[in-house]
């Protein structure tokens, strides 16, 4: 018997469950379930990474500062002292967690919120508190009839993950207008880009409205660098030096820097993404509701299909498995008769929309 033992909430931690990969599967998997983006990375990210692979035997810039400045550079940020980077922004979760809640603290996010949220609080000791949501949003006096005076951060993914569902920039100025002053206002912006480059200005611009809010953004959605785990975030001066206080000194490599440079000033590829996904999450919509499977709207790259039950969404999830479709699963999020469906490549997307037309019309 050992008694070297995690402390106790650790032990209630359950870890993140990933969108993951196709057991046993033969030949060609369409990978539907982790929202990457299907026309992979720029070429001009692969080019970076290329050109500095014989380098990275030496230690990356500690300050990441020409990766500061090239994305304040590019998102219209005039103070790149406030802009943080992260192996992947999964770590700015943690890490605001870390230096802002613990053992009697409450973290509130939204019923159908992203689940990092909750992995996080409770790693750190602290109560996740869920807001319940209405038609998959929850509404901003809900938002803030659940803050309690034991509430430290507000986490908000805008566009939602899995719901694909976002509140209007001017409920989020009333929200952070209404907070109380002990509470963080993080705006989870991971799908930032797929609403657009006004609404991408419209929250960097409320990070600077009020000292109590953060934008936090990846390079793994839009970006296509999943592997390479690459985040970012904007926030006010004392929370960016709190951050840079106890990230590690080295936590983004020198691969991830030279790629998001690149990625992150490829606007011609950004575009051609965002309306690749913007055409077809709408005919994706279009197709299933189509099918008797009520889907709504997305602001993001992926769809949420109402398959009516449990039961059913399951017996989906394996029809689409047995033809080598893989799609999430999200009874995890509280959505157990809904899966998600990234945007993929045309032909992907036609593969999937034909098996659950299929699937449908024979039960
Ligand atoms: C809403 C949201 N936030 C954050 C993340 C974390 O992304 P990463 O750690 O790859 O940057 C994800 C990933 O799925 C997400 O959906």
């Amino acid at each position: 018997m050992t008694e070297i033992k995690p402390l106790p909430h650790i032990l209630q931690t359950k870890p993140y469950v990933p969108g993951g990969k196709l057991a046993g599967a033969q030949g060609h998997v369409i990978m539907l379930a982790s929202n990457e983006n299907p026309f992979g990375p720029s070429p001009k990210a692969i080019e970076a990474m290329k050109a500095v692979a014989a380098d990275v035997h030496v230690y990356p810039d500690p300050e990441y500062r020409a990766l500061r400045e090239t994305i304040a550079a590019a998102t219209g940020i005039a103070d790149s002292a406030r802009v943080v980077v992260s192996a992947g922004s999964d770590e700015i979760i943690h890490l605001l967690t870390q230096a802002y809640a613990g053992p009697g603290d409450e973290i509130l996010f939204t019923e159908h919120a992203f689940s990092m949220y909750r992995v996080s609080a409770l790693s750190h000791g602290a109560d996740p508190v869920t807001v319940p949501e209405t038609e998959l949003t929850a509404g901003v006096n809900a938002i803030l009839g659940a803050v309690s005076p034991r509430t430290k951060i507000l986490f908000l993914a805008n566009p939602n993950n899995p719901t694909g569902t976002m509140l209007p920039v001017d409920a989020l100025t009333q929200i952070q207008d209404s907070l109380p002053p002990h509470v963080l206002f993080v705006v989870d912006g991971a799908y930032a880009e797929y609403v657009g480059p006004e609404y991408e200005a419209r929250i960097r611009d409320l990070v600077d409205r009020r000292a109590n809010t953060v934008m936090m953004r990846t390079f793994s959605k839009i970006h296509g660098l999943a592997a390479l785990r690459l985040g970012w975030g904007y926030m006010p001066e004392a929370v960016a030096q709190t951050y840079q206080r106890i990230r590690g000194p080295f936590n983004v490599n020198g691969l991830a820097v030279a790629a998001g440079m690149a990625s992150i000033q490829d606007v011609e590829f950004l575009s051609r993404s965002r309306e690749h996904n913007s055409d077809w999450r709408v005919r994706m919509t279009g197709a299933l509701n189509a099918i008797g499977l009520a889907t709504p709207p997305s602001h993001a790259n992926f769809v949420l299909p109402d398959f009516g039950t449990a039961e059913r969404a399951a017996a989906a999830n394996e029809y689409l498995k047995a033809r080598n479709i893989l799609v999430r699963a999200v009874g995890g999020y509280g959505l157990p008769a809904r899966l998600r469906i990234t945007v993929g490549s045309a032909e992907d997307n036609q593969a999937v929309l034909s098996a659950l037309s299929d699937f449908t019309a024979s039960r």
